[in-house]
Order: structure tokens, then sequence, then C-alpha cells
């Protein structure tokens, strides 16, 4: 197959922004899609019908129904179109999606008891539609499954006659989808996939497991994450296979929305900027400052986080460096929410430093954007990060990135180092220990490079401006991975 075949593709999450949100997946799913588009694919995103799904997508029509076993009622495939063009299909089975809460929690934090149901059900609907036995007049060449909620997609196609290639993304492998063996028998899934080499893992059903053993090709959302996977300490007991699929298994560096983060159109921000006007972020400075109840203070480093409150992000290690950060004149704004015992100690921090921190417990996009545009840096320590957004939103609204060198954070942020600084390519500070006495050595070399000169530092944030963060290469390289699975699939 010729790069320059127009594949149809089904691209499969669980979420995808603006639909539906609760981390970066949904940023990816709602971007890459378009991406591949414009590459002259015939794209479509297949999710859930979560009530607000249906209802941000606008106009939606029933587009096919599905019979299906085990449910009384047919299963509708509504259709409706994202505003960049994307057509996006909704499976609607309202017993299993129609619920307050989100897509895999109850409104009161734990998981929804069904949830193996639940997805075993999605996937069963994009195989339909994989296998057009749906009334789609339309059959994709490739599905794109991501993460666990669409792990059985793979191991139930692939024993199908003429079924479409399969692409299985893993953006978090510390999500499994992992459910007990009674589980394994009342979704009636094959027996033989109860195996060790299938989808048994230490005597569980594990969804992931399915999309990496059985899928034709197995990535993951950057370089660096893809080899750390293939190690004892961020495998989870899965680098042993991860190992035996060296030669399918690969990393790709996400990209990121250019219309939707855009310092110079963001309808969310104050006051708009570019790397050539540099000097107005430090308006959207003060604006941030004011609306958290922090003193004006231009000359105050001011840091930024935003992220979901996990141990995942090494949110504990930024509350150990912030009195350090209060000693040296600095500022620091949190935005997040998750763990209660998190979101705890981040309110005592700030009920402790009233006047220099700025808090906001809850999930907030407006506010995300503000953080962004406001902040001269930005930390993100977390312990492991496949790929991680908010650094490269960051390096695009010209805040400089803290971060630990692991995973994503290490392929898209460039160290100060005596020889990134004179060759000119420096963009961030990396620290490597998940300690707080290593942040601190990053947030302390970040205080002197900031006090000692305001225009080497702009020219920190400008070089990270001026980085390509588009989707346009990822996308070409998912573009040869779907060709690669294809020529798998004819061998
Ligand atoms: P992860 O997917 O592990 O949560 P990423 O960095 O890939 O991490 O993506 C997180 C996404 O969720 C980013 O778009 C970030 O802006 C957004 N986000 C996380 N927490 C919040 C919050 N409290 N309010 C608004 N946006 C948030
Ligand atoms: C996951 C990862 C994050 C990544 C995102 C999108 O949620 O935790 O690092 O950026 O997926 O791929």
């Amino acid at each position: 197959m010729s790069t320059n075949s127009k594949l149809n593709i089904l691209f499969a999450a669980s979420e995808a922004a603006p639909l539906i949100k609760t981390g970066g997946l949904a940023d990816v799913a709602g971007s890459l899609p378009a991406a591949l588009r414009e590459l002259g694919h015939d794209v479509r995103l297949i999710l859930p019908a979560y009530p607000q799904t249906i209802d941000k997508l606008g106009k939606v029509s029933t587009a096919a129904t599905l019979k299906m076993g085990g449910h009384q009622q047919p299963i509708r495939i509504l259709r409706g179109t994202l505003d960049n063009g994307v057509p996006c299909y909704l499976v609607d089975a309202p017993e299993y999606f129609s619920r307050q809460g989100n897509p895999y929690l109850s409104p009161n934090g734990h998981e929804w008891g069904d949830n193996a149901e639940r997805f075993a059900l999605f996937s069963r609907a994009i195989i339909a539609i994989g296998q057009n036995r749906s009334q789609l007049k339309w059959q994709p060449d490739v599905i794109h499954c991501n993460d666990w909620q669409t792990g059985l997609v793979a191991p139930l196609l692939s024993t199908e006659p003429g079924r479409p290639a399969t692409i299985f993304t893993i953006h978090n492998l510390a999500y499994q989808g992992l459910f007990d063996q009674s589980t394994f028998n009342r979704l009636e899934l094959p027996e033989e996939l109860w195996t060790l080499h299938g989808l048994e893992f230490h005597d569980q059903l594990s969804y992931i497991k399915g999309g990496i053993v059985y899928a034709d090709r197995v990535n993951t959302v950057s370089p660096t994450y893809a080899k750390e996977l293939l190690t004892a300490e961020f495998g989870y007991g899965l680098e042993g296979l991860l190992s035996h699929r060296t030669d399918h298994f690969s990393g790709i560096i996400n990209g990121i929305d250019y219309q939707e983060w855009d310092p110079n159109n963001d309808s969310r921000i104050p006051h708009h900027y570019d790397h050539h006007s540099f000097q107005l972020k430090q308006l959207n400075k003060q604006a941030l400052q004011r609306a958290f109840g922090l003193p004006d203070k231009p000359d105050a480093l001011l840091f930024g986080y935003i992220g979901r409150l996990v141990a995942q992000k090494g949110v504990d290690l930024i509350l150990q460096v912030i009195p350090g950060i209060i000693d040296r004149g600095g500022q620091v704004i949190m935005l997040g929410s998750g763990e209660a015992e998190l979101e705890q100690a981040m309110e005592e921090v700030h009920q402790r430093f009233p006047k220099q921190t700025g808090l906001f417990i809850g999930y907030d996009e407006d506010r995300a954007h503000q953080v962004e545009a406001g902040c001269d840096a930005f930390l993100m320590p977390s312990r492991f990060e496949p790929c991680g957004l908010n650094q490269i939103y960051s390096l695009r609204y010209g805040t400089v990135p803290i971060v630990r060198h692991t995973g994503g954070l290490a392929d898209t942020v460039i160290d100060v180092t005596p020889e990134t600084l004179t060759n000119g390519t420096a963009t961030g500070f990396h620290f490597n220990k998940a300690t707080g006495t290593a942040l601190w050595g990053a947030v302390e070399r970040a205080l002197d490079f900031y006090q000692h000169s305001r225009s080497h530092w702009e020219r920190l944030a400008i070089t990270g401006m001026q980085q390509d963060l588009s989707w346009a290469s990822s996308a070409e390289h998912y573009q040869a991975l779907y060709i690669k699975a294809l020529s798998d699939l004819e061998t």
C-alpha cells in the first residue's frame, strides 16, 4: 500500500474533547483524527453516547441499529460531526452510558460496577462496524483503538475473516481494565482467550493485554515511555510481553490542537500574544494574580500546576518545594482535582500561604488556559508521564516547563545546560529523581535564571513558543503505522 492511498480509519476512544474529557486521551482523540483527515484519510471517531456527548455534538441522527446478544433493545449508532469536521459515531446503549458522573466513575467517585460490560459492549459495537455488520455503508481499513476501554476489539476480531487492521495505543499503562474470572465467564468471551498468551493476567481478565497481544501494531505516546515500558519499573509485569513485541511496538509523541491552544487566538485568555509580542504575556500574569487573590508583583516568578491530583503527577513534590519558592519571593498557582488527601494537602498549603499561593480545586477549562497564559513557569514533576500535554501547552504559551526527566516530558522539553544555551535550543529545566530535593534543584535553577537575567529567560520562553508542537509530523507517523499494520495483515 503506498502512502498516498486514502484509508478509512475508525478511531475508537472512551473520551474525546470537546465532547467529554477527563484527561489527555480526550485531547488526542479530539485532535489527531482531524490531523489524519488533513492527510486525506476518511477518519471517523467512535465514542460511547454519554448524555453530555450527545448534547455537545448537537445535531445527531440515527445512522444504524445493531442487534447485540444479551440486549433486548437494538443498540443505536448515532451520527454527528465535530466542529473540526470529523464525523463522529456514538454507541447509544442508555442502560450503560446514560448516567450522571464521568465515563468511568459514579458521582461518588467509585468505578462503575459494570465497567467490564459497558466497554465490552462498546468494543463489540466497534467490531460490528469494522466487519460491516451495521448498515453504515462504510467499512474501515484500520481500527485505531485507544487504552483498555477498547482492549477487547483486537482479540475478538482476530479470528474473523476479512477483518480490518488493528492499532492499539497505550496512553497510560497504569490503567489496565482488570476484572475477575467470573466477569470473563459472564461476558461470554471465547474460552480460548483465557490463557496466559491471551487475556489472562495473574488470574484476572486484562483488557489492556487484549490490545497488546492481538493488535497488529501497538504504540505508546512518546519514544521514551516506549523504552520505559520495557522495564520492570514502568511495565507493571507487562514488560516481558511488550519486549516480545518490540518489532511491532513503538512510541509516537502526541501533538496538540493548534486552534484550541493558541495564545494569539484564545478566547479564554484576556490578552493575546505571540513570540513577537511576548511582553503582553505580562498582562495575563497580572490578570491571573488578581483572579487568584495574589498581590500584583510583576517580578515574582509565578509557577503554575494544572492536572489530576494523583500520585503519578508528583503533586506531593510540589507541596514540598512551595515554602522554598515563597522564601525566594515566588508565587504558585495550582488547579486540579482528584484524590481527597492530595486535595486536602493542597488546601492546607494554601491556607498557610494565602498571599503567595492560589488554588482552585475542580476541573475548569477556562482557568486552565488562563494559568498557561499567565504563569512564568510550569511545574510537572511526574513520577511517570506517557506523554503529558500540559508541558507542551506551556511551551506554546511561553511558560517555561520544569519537568522530571521521564516519558514524554524528557522528549518534549530541552534542559538548560551550557551547551543548549550556547546553541539556543534550551526550553526548560529537567531533574531526575522523584524527590522534593531533586525538584528543588530544578526550581532553584529556574529562580536563579529568572532573577539573574530577564532577557535570557525571555529567550528560553520564546524558543519554546517556536517549537513545532502540532500534529503534522506525528500524524504522518501514525499513517506509516497504519500502512505497516495493513501489510502485516496481508502477509
Ligand atoms: P493526563 O491525561 O495523565 O491527565 P495530560 O497532561 O496528558 O495528563 O492531559 C491532561 C489534560 O487535562 C490537559 O488538557 C489538562 O489541561 C487537562 N486538565 C487536567 N486537570 C484539569 C483541571 N483541573 N482543569 C482543567 N483542565 C485540566
Ligand atoms: C494519558 C497519560 C498522558 C498522556 C495522555 C494522552 O492520560 O497519562 O501522559 O499525555 O494519556 O496520550
